[in-house]
């Protein structure tokens, strides 16, 4: 129940089993050519895709740097540990960010991105995270920010790391012109691919204005599958056969019972944890559907209610980032999540606080969880 990476099923580590092909053959062209497509499936997009062997800091180290350069101005929402991160790229570049700091737990409202876009004309894009994992929000106006962005020309860029694949986010319907996720949630498949897609517009700027970098070129990727369905460099083929294999799961169950499934896991997480007195971090307009983030009740130790989560019950659960260590704890909902997970997950919690001295009421958490898991039912 981490915050990534979750669990693999075991279908995806049989997969890895393959030789290790030559990358310049016909075999590596038919993995490649499924893992993209496969990736514009999860995407919902027609776009450009890349899936780069990296973790998912370079899918977003590769959307900035091939599109921000040095004196542009970039519009971004700043709430947690990864938007900072994102911000802190994007300073890198030697461009000016408008940070719309909020406190965590709470979003940017999109009357306040929509401000900044008319504060700032000249913004040539806007960065956002979609879900800021480090205190379990996630922004629900993606599907309306395109049309602010195209007013003003400027380009719109999401980190959906944390998200990408078990909330909706159709990438051509929402106008995102470049989006980066990691395979290691809610993908499910092992740390160590990230995929980023680009459209036609924000290809031709990268293209004009190439990075200075070597391995997240992105237009050197783009010509390389073009000319031969190719990656500029060896990819990590194991890597490559699990994440193909964890698509292919996502597309059989389908993506709409997929995001179904996350939204009522994290429903019986919340109202679970919740009758148990544990009170969510984040605001609740603003709650994450694949990081549920609680506030430890007053008192309670970090490190040994984790431990004995993890030591006694088998269930990992992460704690908080910065200042809010020791403060709250992470869990999630992502990749295979089921009533199962969700069910063992709040009884274990109850009995872990009960060991700890803290009265919690399991059959209350475990009936209220119930409920919420109700529409997937068979
Ligand atoms: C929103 C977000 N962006 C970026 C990252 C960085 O990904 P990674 O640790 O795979 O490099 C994470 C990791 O948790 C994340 O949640």
């Amino acid at each position: 129940m981490l915050p990534g990476p979750t669990n693999v099923p075991n279908r995806v580590m049989r997969a890895m089993l393959a030789p290790i092909i030559n990358h310049r053959s016909a075999d590596f062209v038919d993995l490649y050519t499924d893992v993209v497509a496969k990736t514009q499936a999860v995407f919902e997009t027609k776009n450009d895709v890349v899936a780069l062997s990296a973790s998912g800091t370079g899918a977003v180290e590769a959307g900035v740097v091939n599109m921000v350069r040095k004196g542009d101005k970039v519009i971004i929402p700043v709430n947690g540990e990864f938007s900072g991160r994102l911000a802190q790229l994007i300073e890198g570049q030697g461009a000016e960010t408008v940070r719309l700091e909020t406190e965590p737990g709470r979003n940017a409202t999109f009357d306040q991105v929509k401000e900044a876009f008319d504060n700032n004309k000249d913004a040539a894009a806007f960065y956002v995270v979609h879900n800021e994992t480090s205190t379990g929000t996630m922004v629900r106006y993606l599907d309306r920010v395109a049309d602010l962005a195209s007013r003003n020309g400027a380009f719109y860029v999401v980190d959906s790391v944390s998200l990408l694949g078990g909330s909706p986010l159709p990438v051509d319907k929402w106008g995102i012109d470049v989006c980066m996720t990691g395979a290691q949630k809610a993908v499910a498949a092992p740390p160590g691919i990230s995929p980023i897609s680009v459209s036609p517009r924000a290809r031709k700027r990268m293209e004009e204005r190439p990075p200075s970098t070597m391995y997240f070129n992105l237009p050197r990727y783009f010509k390389y599958y073009e000319e031969s369905r190719h990656t500029p460099f060896t990819p990590a083929l194991p890597l490559m056969y699990a994440y193909r294999e964890a698509l292919s799961i996502i597309l059989e169950e389908g993506l709409e019972r997929v995001f179904a499934r996350h939204k009522a896991c994290s429903d019986a997480l919340y109202a679970g944890l919740g009758a148990l007195g544990l009170e969510p971090f984040a605001r609740e307009e603003d709650r994450s559907v694949s990081i549920v983030a609680l506030n430890y009740p007053e008192g309670l130790d970090d490190a040994k209610f984790r431990g004995l989560l993890a030591s006694k019950f088998k269930v990992l659960v992460a704690g908080g980032f910065g200042n809010l260590k020791g403060k709250v704890f992470r869990v999630g909902c992502m990749g295979e999540v089921g009533p199962y997970h969700v069910m063992r997950t709040i009884s274990s919690v109850a009995a872990a606080l009960a060991m700890m001295g803290v009265g919690a009421d399991a059959q209350a958490g475990l009936r209220a969880a119930e409920k919420e898991l109700a529409p997937l039912a068979p």
